[in-house]
């Protein structure tokens, strides 16, 4: 890791951290960002992004909990100051981050869109890798999740008119957030290297963490998109075009990614650092229109006490990874996952399920607008 030493108003040596060290400072904002009823249904022009804007925004919900869940975890054994506060304020950007998502998910639930249902079941997947393999592979699978959600944050800050047709507070949620996640993106992995100390142990964890978070996005993001496109209309989950749109969304030819290529393949590097080949500072300076300094909510966030039952020992941190345990710990969780995506599938495409919805849904509509 990157560090250099710093006097400190005390007089005292204290470490930069390295996204400090490249002039970026990880600020909690809340934005005034609010949604009505008047949110239309198919909001971006597309059903197939609108089906996965309104998935992340309830998935948002179960990440973030899991991200905060990390960063609580990592709190009390990064054992350095400047760390320890960014990682406070890491915590408090992903808690508003939910927070503003969960106006929109408000929205959302009066149009009877499936919110709870499909909550809940991100929320059992989730719940399997801490049932399978412990505490330590949820910070493991948040990790490569800041990273994923870092790239794409970079890609979208690059290219936003990606989002052109995109409803206007819709997407004013998605640039705050995005900029937000890049200004956070190295702050629970310098963290994690600080509280695990030995960077062979470091480095089978992070990629056993990004095995589970494939497997979570694969089985979440797929039924998710599916059962929040059979919500525009009853046959959309079965459209291949929509699916088409989803896929053009990120790597199509005026897509996401279309800017920027990533560096996802990066992450499999022994000596990766998320701020490598990036030019993050630039990005944000050029960009610092998505957030109002109004919204600043340093120095007013209250840090609430980590409960026992969600806090890990160094010991059980940094004990050392089995690949063979960890490979069983696995199986086992890819099989409930698969049970459990089977089981949310076929609930949710039973026709009675749907044509409830479907009536609840039309007695409340709302005219679309804009
Ligand atoms: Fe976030
Ligand atoms: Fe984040």
């Amino acid at each position: 890791m990157n560090s250099m030493t710093v006097e400190t108003a005390t007089g005292g040596i204290d470490k930069k951290t390295s996204t400090q060290e490249r002039g970026i400072h990880i600020r909690p904002r809340l934005p005034d960002i609010e949604f009505d009823e008047r949110l239309p249904r198919n909001h971006t022009g597309s059903i197939g992004e609108t089906a996965f804007a309104n998935m992340a925004g309830v998935f948002a919900n179960v990440a973030e909990k899991m991200f905060i869940r990390s960063g609580n975890l990592m709190l009390p054994l990064v054992g350095q100051r400047e760390y320890e506060q960014e990682l406070a304020n890491f915590i408090a950007q992903e808690a508003y981050h939910s927070r503003v998502h969960e106006r929109m998910n408000k929205v959302l639930r009066t149009k009877r869109y499936p919110v709870e249902e499909f909550r809940s079941f991100a929320q059992r997947i989730v719940d399997e890798i801490f049932e399978n393999a412990g505490h330590r592979m949820i910070l493991a699978a948040s990790l490569a999740g800041e990273q994923a959600i870092g790239l794409f944050g970079d890609a979208l800050l690059e290219h936003p008119s990606a989002l052109e047709k995109w409803n206007e507070q819709v997407k004013r949620l998605l640039l705050w957030h995005a900029y937000e996640e890049v200004e956070h993106t190295a702050a629970l992995f310098d963290s994690f290297h600080l509280a695990v100390g030995d960077r062979d142990n470091a480095y089978k964890l992070r990629m056993w963490g990004l095995a589970y978070l494939t497997v979570v996005l694969a089985s979440v993001w797929g039924a998710g998109l599916f059962v929040f496109m059979q919500h525009e209309g009853s046959r959309e989950g079965w459209k291949l075009r929509n699916w088409r749109d989803v896929g053009s969304f990120f790597f199509g030819e005026r897509g996401v990614f279309s800017k920027s290529g990533g560096h996802l393949k990066d992450y499999l590097r022994r000596d990766f650092h998320p701020w490598d080949g990036r030019s993050a500072h630039e990005l944000l300076e050029k960009h610092k229109t998505y957030v109002s300094p109004d919204w600043d909510m340093t120095g007013k966030v209250k840090q609430k006490p980590v409960r026992e039952t969600n806090a890990i020992s160094a010991e059980t941190l940094r004990k050392d990874v089995n690949n063979w345990v960890e490979g069983a710990c696995f199986v086992r969780f890819l099989l409930n996952a698969g049970y459990l995506t089977g089981r949310f599938f076929l609930k949710s495409t039973a026709k009675r399920f749907w044509r409830e919805d479907r009536k609840a849904y039309e007695a409340r509509a709302v005219p679309v607008t804009g």
